[in-house]
């Protein structure tokens, strides 16, 4: 066991309750993030003259080389020590003796676990974005792709209008546009540095916080030392524009599930991302597709949790708040893996655009239009809406679709028909003709799908040093 405190205690920890307390088996994720703090920290710390130059090099010089051992593998972080802050610092006393017992001077572990937190949030928030980016990269190709690959738009699951491929797929852009602008949000109001809050009452050193802010990367540091040690809002917002991911990856999921079914045929899923099944020899499963839809669950939960943690703790800190680590870890894992091989499933299905063309074809989804077109004629689209009612009945009744009811038959429906209604309702008129920004039409798709170019385009790099 070894701890950071123990000099007011009598008994040793109970081993039941060490146990209960440590949390080395999953803070050592923090190793980095720990290591960066107190360089920053001890920098600082000779800046205002609280360490002498010489300490400051040898210590940072220990810190560094306790990075390489554990890099190398020649150290390792066992469950021999509390917690990641405990190791780093026991290793440091260990390696260069005295200088090592100055490193916790102006800092609890309080405000040493908010930075650390932050550190790590802040990395993980531009690795999801990075997901993000490669999958609209896809989308966006899928998008120039298939302005001419048609296929029904669906509501309640049944056909209504038709569309392209591009115009569906674009709507799944827009939702992760939406959720890199939510990471942006998130960076910009967390990106304040919490070190040099102390416990919870900042310290009597004349600690330089603007610099330690600075050395790592912060816009400044936060305003208030005992909000500083106490807040996790951070994690409940990346926490919950993960779930949102999740939201839409699961959506999507759904999708090419339905699409690569028997019965849709409008993907097929490369090999490489479908399994098989061990007793049915025909199967191809998409399951990737599955197990992204069913992780989602456990983001949520992740989400759920931090809430229920925060929701009644008193200011400052509290031993609960350890509690917002693992299934955040979780959550963060769950949600780059998932973008990753969504990603990859994407980029190598087929698309059956003669599936897509025929079921926009079969299901009457220009039956609105047909409507329209007797609007243009004169006629009111309220009995326009009944009269191509009746014209879908007939159509049922024998098998047939609209455009291939000949002429005098629509007449003695309505007299209003004309030998240019075919052309009305082909599916080509009836997505171009819709072209107000946002709608299928192609010169509509073209120029949204030139603004998500320059979208892309601006958003390659990285937010912060
Ligand atoms: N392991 C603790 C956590 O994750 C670090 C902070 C410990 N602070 C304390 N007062 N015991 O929250």
């Amino acid at each position: 066991m070894a701890q950071l405190w123990g000099g007011r205690f009598t008994k040793e920890t109970d081993q039941l309750v060490y146990h209960f307390n440590a949390s080395i088996t999953f803070d050592r994720r923090f190793f980095y993030q720990d290591v960066r703090g107190s360089i920053a920290h001890v920098t600082m710390l000779a800046a205002v003259g609280i360490l002498t130059e010489e300490e400051r090099d040898r210590m940072i010089h220990g810190l560094e080389s306790i990075v390489d051992d554990v890099n190398a593998g020649t150290l390792e972080i066992t469950e021999e020590y509390e917690d990641i802050h405990s190791f780093v610092e026991a290793n440091l006393i260990d390696r260069i003796g005295e200088a090592g017992k100055k490193l916790h001077t102006g800092r609890s572990r309080n405000d040493q676990v908010a930075l650390d937190m932050k550190l790590y949030v802040r990395d993980e928030l531009s690795a999801i974005r990075d997901g993000l980016l490669r999958i609209m990269r896809v989308l966006h190709r899928l998008m120039k792709d298939n302005i001419d690959t048609y296929m029904p738009g669906f509501t309640h699951l049944q056909k209504a209008q038709p569309i392209t491929f591009a115009h569906h797929i674009g709507a799944y852009m827009e939702m992760f546009k939406r959720d890199e602008s939510r990471l942006h949000d998130i960076y910009e109001r967390m990106n304040y540095c919490p070190l040099g809050a102390g416990a919870l009452a900042g310290t009597t050193y004349p600690l330089d916080r603007e610099m330690t802010a600075k050395l790592l990367g912060f816009y400044g540091p936060t305003l208030n030392s005992m909000d500083s040690v106490a807040d996790r809002d951070y994690v409940i917002e990346l926490l919950s524009a993960c779930a949102t991911i999740m939201t839409h990856l699961s959506r999507f999921s759904e999708e090419i599930i339905l699409w690569n079914s028997n019965e849709y045929q409008f993907v097929e899923l490369d090999d490489a991302y479908s399994t098989g099944s061990s007793i049915m020899p025909q199967k191809k499963n998409p399951d990737i597709a599955e197990l992204v839809r069913g992780k989602t669950g456990r983001v949520y939960a992740a989400l759920q949790s931090i809430l229920t943690t925060m929701k009644g703790l008193p200011l400052a800190y509290n031993k609960d708040m350890q509690e917002d680590k693992e299934w955040t870890f979780d959550a963060i894992d769950t949600v780059k893996t998932c973008l990753t091989l969504f990603t990859g499933m994407l980029d190598t299905m087929t698309l059956r655009k003669d599936r897509m063309e025929e079921s926009a074809k079969m299901g009457f989804t220009n039956a609105t239009d047909a409507a329209d077109y007797l609007v243009n004629h004169g006629v009111a689209f309220r009995d326009a809406h009944k009269i191509v009612g009746q014209l879908v009945l007939y159509c049922m009744e024998r098998g047939m679709a609209l455009e291939e009811i000949p002429l005098e038959e629509l007449q003695a429906i309505s007299p209003k028909f004309e030998a240019d209604i075919y052309d009305a309702i082909s599916l080509e008129t009836c997505v171009n003709k819709r072209n107000t920004i946002g709608a299928p039409g192609q010169e509509a798709m073209k120029q949204v799908i030139r603004m998500n170019e320059k979208y892309l385009n601006e958003r390659e790099g990285k937010w912060h040093e």
